[in-house]
């Protein structure tokens, strides 16, 4: 089935990214968030972003008015019912998904694809409360959505082969490379980055090295384009904690126990740059 249309849930850091790529790559999209105020301040970001490309000419006016023109802000989910595509990046609590889910199981066609962009919670286990977990598939974008190239797939247990092809189509069209995962634990990418986040937590912790050290040291000796304690403050030390926890609590290892001092300073409200506060102050 061809995708024409997908409906993004959810118009935070992560939903806005997913909706202007799909607009730039022609899909007709809804983005949907809870309130007026919300998925407008989404819609914001996407029209900032899209004029500081049309401010370096990158992008004519006339395509930046037809990639906005592809986008539908919604605050419910009827539309769901009319979308090839639902790419659900709702906040990351499995209360929350499983009650999208379940609305959207009694919304969408049959053939809608089902996505979910979390990155730590089962697909399998979302895919269940469905009545077509063959259609549910695991999407997860990187921050930010509009310039990392590459898309992980995850595949739940009961996940089609036709849906996991779907999804390599849509990633293809937005112009993103794919890699493929099986469902378990913060799947493939961030079962290699969080122990490597982890580890730069202890050193600072320990004091092992200095906050910028550290950073600095991963920069220009491993040519990471930014260091361990800014990338985390980037992602947000929240999301990363909860990852952690699915880690820890999936896999029983302790190599996956969370750092003291992320789990602190979680605790203070230092989340990173949402917050305005992590490993680094960046209020004005
Ligand atoms: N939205 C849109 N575009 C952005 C952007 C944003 N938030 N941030 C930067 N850009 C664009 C800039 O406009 C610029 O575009 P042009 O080349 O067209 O001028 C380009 O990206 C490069 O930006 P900068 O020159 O300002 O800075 P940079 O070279 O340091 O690149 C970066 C910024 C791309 C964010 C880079 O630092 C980087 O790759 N960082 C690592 C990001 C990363 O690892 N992401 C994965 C996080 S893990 C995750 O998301 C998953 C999870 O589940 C935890």
């Amino acid at each position: 089935m061809a995708v024409n249309s997908i409906f993004v849930i959810g118009s935070g850091i992560m939903g806005n990214g997913i909706a202007q790529v799909a607009a730039q790559a022609g899909y007709q999209v809804w983005m949907q968030d809870l309130t007026p105020e919300l998925v407008g301040k989404g819609l914001g970001v996407i029209s900032r972003n899209l004029q500081k490309n049309v401010d370096k000419g990158k992008l004519a006016v006339e395509k930046m008015r037809e990639i906005l023109g592809n986008i539908t802000t919604v605050t419910d989910l009827e539309k769901a019912g009319e979308a090839d595509m639902v790419i659900e990046v709702a906040t990351e609590r499995w209360a929350i998904k499983e009650q999208i889910f379940k609305e959207l199981d009694k919304r969408c066609r049959p053939d809608c694809i089902m996505a979910s962009n979390t990155s730590s919670i089962s697909i399998t286990k979302i895919g269940a409360v469905t009545s077509r977990p063959e259609k549910v598939v695991g999407t997860h974008f990187f921050n930010p959505v509009p310039v990392m190239p590459i898309v992980e797939l995850i595949a739940g247990l009961s996940t089609a082969e036709e849906t996991m092809k779907a999804v390599e189509e849509m990633a293809q069209r937005m112009k993103k490379e794919t890699v493929r995962a099986k469902d378990y634990p913060a799947f493939l990418l961030n079962r290699m980055l969080l122990p490597l986040l982890n580890e730069a937590f202890y050193c600072l912790m320990e004091g092992v090295g200095t906050r910028e050290d550290i950073d600095k040291g991963m920069r220009l000796a491993m040519g990471h384009p930014m260091g361990p304690l800014t990338l985390s403050d980037f992602v947000g030390l929240d999301t990363l904690l909860s990852v952690f926890q699915v880690m820890y609590e999936g896999y029983g290892d302790p190599k996956y126990f969370p750092c003291p001092l992320l789990v602190q300073m979680v605790a203070a409200g230092h989340y990173g740059v949402k917050s305005g506060k992590g490993f680094y102050d960046y209020r004005k």
